[in-house]
């Protein structure tokens, strides 16, 4: 399973990427205004520290805005993918990069049915939003699990990319699930690393390991 940091924190990006275990980014307008910086600049700073796809994310709301502005996405770093949203328009647009060989991510979400438009549109990854469905009372992994089945049945090349991930366990359920990948938020990224168990088991190990008074070096 791929996995990506849904972040624009360049410093967070950074010091995750330097474990080897970051495959990608993603950003949305919500996160680009969190950084408080020009988006072109954060995402040409962020395909400098990750050399995987980096999705960018359109504003316009039309495809001919969509086209023109994922064009200068495109344009900035060779690992940008040109996310758009999950509207009429937007898969109009995603079937037209997908002919100019431009890799989209098609973002929010939210059914199946969607997915399968997506897919047939060329989309390079499909964002179903998990913890956003959780939120309204749904089991957003119930998504991923009928995207799975619906796109080998077709054998469909678009990557699943589950998205809107809160925890630790939203991980590991999409992996079960078959996602081929999930964009993680930092601070979740780092919980991945850690289990109570683990932490007891070292400190008693390192306690021990004093009492013998001995140095490996
Ligand atoms: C990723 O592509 C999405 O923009 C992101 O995962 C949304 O997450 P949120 O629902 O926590 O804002």
């Amino acid at each position: 399973m791929q996995l990506f940091l849904d972040s624009t924190d360049v410093a967070a990006i950074k010091d995750l990427a330097a474990t080897g275990l970051v495959d990608g980014v993603t950003t949305n307008p919500t996160l680009i205004a969190k950084s408080g910086r020009p988006m072109a600049q954060v995402i040409a700073e962020i395909c400098g520290v990750v050399e995987g796809p980096v999705s960018a994310e359109v504003a316009a709301q039309d495809t001919a805005g969509m086209l023109d502005e994922g064009r200068k996405l495109a344009g900035i770093a060779p690992n940008v993918v040109v996310k758009v949203p999950l509207t009429r328009d937007g898969l109009i647009a995603c079937r037209e990069f997908a002919h100019e060989g431009i890799s989209t991510n098609v973002t929010l979400c939210f059914s199946a049915a969607q997915a399968l438009l997506a897919a047939k549109c060329g989309a390079s990854y499909i964002s179903p939003f998990i913890g956003r469905l959780d939120d309204v009372g749904a089991d957003g992994m119930d998504l991923i699990v009928e995207i799975r089945a619906i796109y080998d049945n077709y054998d469909f090349d678009t990557e699943i990319l589950a998205a809107s991930i809160r925890s630790t366990a939203h991980v590991t359920t999409a992996a079960l699930a078959g996602a081929d990948c999930a964009t993680i938020p930092p601070d979740v990224f780092n919980g991945l690393f850690k289990h109570p168990l683990t932490e007891r088991g070292l400190d008693q190990f390192m306690k021990d390991w004093a009492k013998t008074g001995q140095s490996i070096l």
